[in-house]
């Protein structure tokens, strides 16, 4: 599809990808097409040369240290996210999560308190934050603090720093969920404190679905949760020792890592730093443009340290409905709903009707942030004109 639209949801997926992108999954496609590890010819050698620059790409966009066969490669963030959270967690562990969870986490953590882990849960507010103090008498005898980095629904950024060294103080592990941060904003996980990071490849990170990741710091052991085939050490029955083979059963996305590869690289030659600019300008644009429109109600806060998203709803219009209107008579590609985070929701006060979802990608110009906030306001208007 080529037609002309405003796309605003890059939460969900950057549909939108530099064309390096799509030339370096039909070059693998067209020219390589054999699966990373499986044969010891040309093809298939080629293909673990562009899963091993991937995982390079990767350790040098998150800072990776050391070996970067500890970042494995999986299918999104939610398989990342169920390899680290039922790899760690036996039963009477004890897990402390947030409320601006996804599902990603907040179901893989209810399964697991099913099965006798304790999971803590802090509680969220609408400007985004988090008490401190909530999160230290949380932490007391704790296994593991998993956050997400930022959050898909309110944009806020956790202090992932700051708690990872209370989290270390009281002996846990930190995993964060990149999910929303990853090629957005700056992902340093030695600066961070991360022990272990879940990244998708489909959204920040330009790829195509169908690509995401895990890194495990060294010293952190992960057993498998899924098993099989891994192209070595085929006669034994257990699964490979060593990462990345370890956590990585089954062939590999090769196509969507080739085209994972280039969306990475194109951030590492543009500068993260730079890309976060671009978007944190937009989304300043897109909130004041839209706060100034009657009947709009502002639900992800204003400020610094945010994700570029806006979160809305119109007075008398559903979201759903909305939403499908922007589409329809605007060209506007938005997102309504809960957003996969019903507790985000709930903090917003939008859990009953859920909320319009903007988010900004590195595609995003400031012509577009114009012609969307103008279609907001034709609806909020014709909608204020239709009740009076
Ligand atoms: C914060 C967060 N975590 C996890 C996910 C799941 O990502 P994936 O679709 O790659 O599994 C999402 C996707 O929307 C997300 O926003």
């Amino acid at each position: 599809m080529t037609d002309d639209v405003v796309y605003l949801d890059y939460a969900a997926t950057s549909a939108l990808r530099p064309e390096a992108v799509t030339e370096a999954v039909v070059r693998y496609l067209r020219d390589v097409g054999a699966t990373p590890g499986r044969a010891g010819h040309r093809r298939a050698v080629e293909a673990g040369r562009i899963v091993l620059r991937c995982r390079r790409a990767l350790a040098a966009l998150f800072n990776i240290p050391g070996d970067p066969g500890r970042v494995t490669l999986h299918l999104n963030a939610t398989h990342a996210l169920n390899a680290a959270l039922f790899g760690l967690l036996r039963p009477g562990d004890r897990v402390v999560r947030t409320e601006y969870d996804h599902n990603a986490v907040r179901r893989p953590v209810l399964a697991l308190s099913q099965r006798g882990v304790q999971a803590v849960v802090i509680e969220g507010d609408a400007h985004g934050g988090i008490s401190m103090f909530e999160v230290e008498h949380a932490l007391k005898g704790a296994r593991l603090l998993v956050i997400p980095h930022a959050n898909n629904v309110i944009g806020n950024v956790l202090p992932v720093a700051d708690l990872a060294e209370r989290a270390h103080a009281a002996g846990a592990l930190v995993l964060v969920d990149a999910a929303q941060s990853a090629g957005h904003l700056p992902v340093d996980v030695q600066r961070m404190g991360i022990d272990l990071l879940a990244f998708t490849g489909h959204k920040g990170l330009l790829g195509p679905q169908g690509t995401g990741g895990l890194w495990i710091r060294e010293g952190i052991e992960l057993p498998p949760t899924y098993f099989g085939g891994t192209g070595g050490d085929s006669d034994s029955p257990d699964m490979p020792a060593l990462l990345p083979d370890r956590l990585e059963a089954g062939s590999m996305n090769g196509p969507g890592i080739a085209g994972l590869l280039a969306g990475v690289e194109w951030l590492l030659e543009r500068g993260m730093d730079a890309v976060a600019r671009h978007e944190y300008g937009l989304r300043t644009r897109l909130w004041n443009a839209l706060d100034e429109i009657p009947g709009v109600r502002m639900h992800s806060p204003a400020g610094l340290d945010l994700a570029g998203i806006v979160t809305i709803t119109i007075d008398g219009i559903d979201s759903s409905e909305a939403a499908l209107r922007l589409d329809r008579e605007f060209g506007v590609l938005v997102r309504a709903g809960q957003h996969c985070a019903p507790e985000s929701h709930e903090i917003l006060g939008t859990g009953a009707t859920g909320a319009l979802r903007f988010s900004i990608g590195w595609a995003t110009t400031d012509a577009e942030i114009g012609r969307a906030a103008a279609a907001v306001r034709h609806l909020a208007e014709t909608k204020a004109g239709a009740r009076g």
